[in-house]
């Protein structure tokens, strides 16, 4: 999907993509409202994870929207294999407290290889209750759980090499502060939350000075209808090969 280099040997290019309010939220302060993006944007998030060899996600996001993290369907299933992909993604849940719930949706769906990434530090009853769900539990080195470090297991220890991460704002945030992410895409939605506490793209700690903020490169801009598409990058570099936009049509974000 992309021609740009891994910025690192030994980690697999990691995009974040990302749906948001014009006022910068991406689900209302209840968190009742997750979705909210068009048809267009649905089938986008469909093809940045079929050019991508797993899905990461922080446990929260996983549990409130009820999301399976499948591929889209046949047709992603087909062009997965012609790419040389496996048929689905990689599932990988981050759950650094091993606090994710073992009723979530997600177990019912044993499509692909469902991953947890825990903490030395998780307790080991809910870590072996997870594992008896999971077809892998990797254990960080050292806590806080070490991202960068889980990456490289995916690369070394499966072969990944490239990382779809959709959210949330805990887990972004985190991967922003480690300098692991090399793409963010963004759809910029025309709705209003508000909400003090309404999540955004990336909450948890953050940084305190613009010195230690990250600083990326706007290298697309597309409108479609009501929905901006942008694409910014860590590092400037070729434009990935995305399929031309499907016609749009009422706006909804489907269950994915
Ligand atoms: N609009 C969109 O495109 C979009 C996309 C995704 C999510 N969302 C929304 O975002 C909200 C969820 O975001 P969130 O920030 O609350 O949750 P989150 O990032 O999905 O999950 C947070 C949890 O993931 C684990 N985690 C995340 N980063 C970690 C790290 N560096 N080390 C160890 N564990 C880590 C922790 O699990 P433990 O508690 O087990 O330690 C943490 O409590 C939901 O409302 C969801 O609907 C919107």
């Amino acid at each position: 999907m992309s021609a740009i280099p891994p910025p690192a040997p030994d980690r697999p290019i990691v995009r974040v993509n990302m749906a948001m309010t014009a006022d910068g939220k991406i689900a209302t302060s209840t968190r009742s409202v997750h979705t909210f993006g068009s048809p267009r944007d649905g089938r986008h998030l469909y093809q940045l994870r079929a050019g991508a060899d797993a899905i990461l996600c922080g446990a929260r996001t996983v549990e409130e929207t009820g999301a399976s993290l499948g591929n889209g369907g046949d047709a992603f299933t087909r062009k997965r294999v012609r790419d040389g992909r496996a048929s689905h993604l990689l599932r990988v849940i981050v759950s650094g407290s091993a606090s994710f719930s073992p009723r979530a949706a997600l177990w019912n769906h044993r499509f692909s290889p469902i991953h947890l990434w825990v903490a030395p530090t998780a307790p080991t009853n809910r870590v072996a209750r997870l594992r008896t769900l999971a077809d892998d539990v990797w254990t960080s080195p050292v806590a806080p759980l070490d991202l960068r470090a889980g990456l490289e297991h995916l690369a070394a220890a499966h072969g990944i090499r490239t990382v779809i991460v959709e959210g949330g704002g805990g887990l972004n945030d985190a991967l922003f502060r480690a300098d692991l992410i090399d793409e963010v895409h963004l759809t910029l939605c025309p709705w209003i939350f508000g909400g003090r506490t309404a999540p955004t793209i990336s909450d948890g700690i953050g940084v305190q000075h613009l010195a230690d903020a990250r600083s990326f490169h706007l290298v697309r801009t597309r409108r479609i209808d009501e929905e901006i598409f942008l694409l910014y990058r860590r590092t400037p570099g070729e434009l990935p090969a995305l399929t031309p936009p499907s016609p749009p049509g009422p706006r909804r974000r489907p269950a994915a």
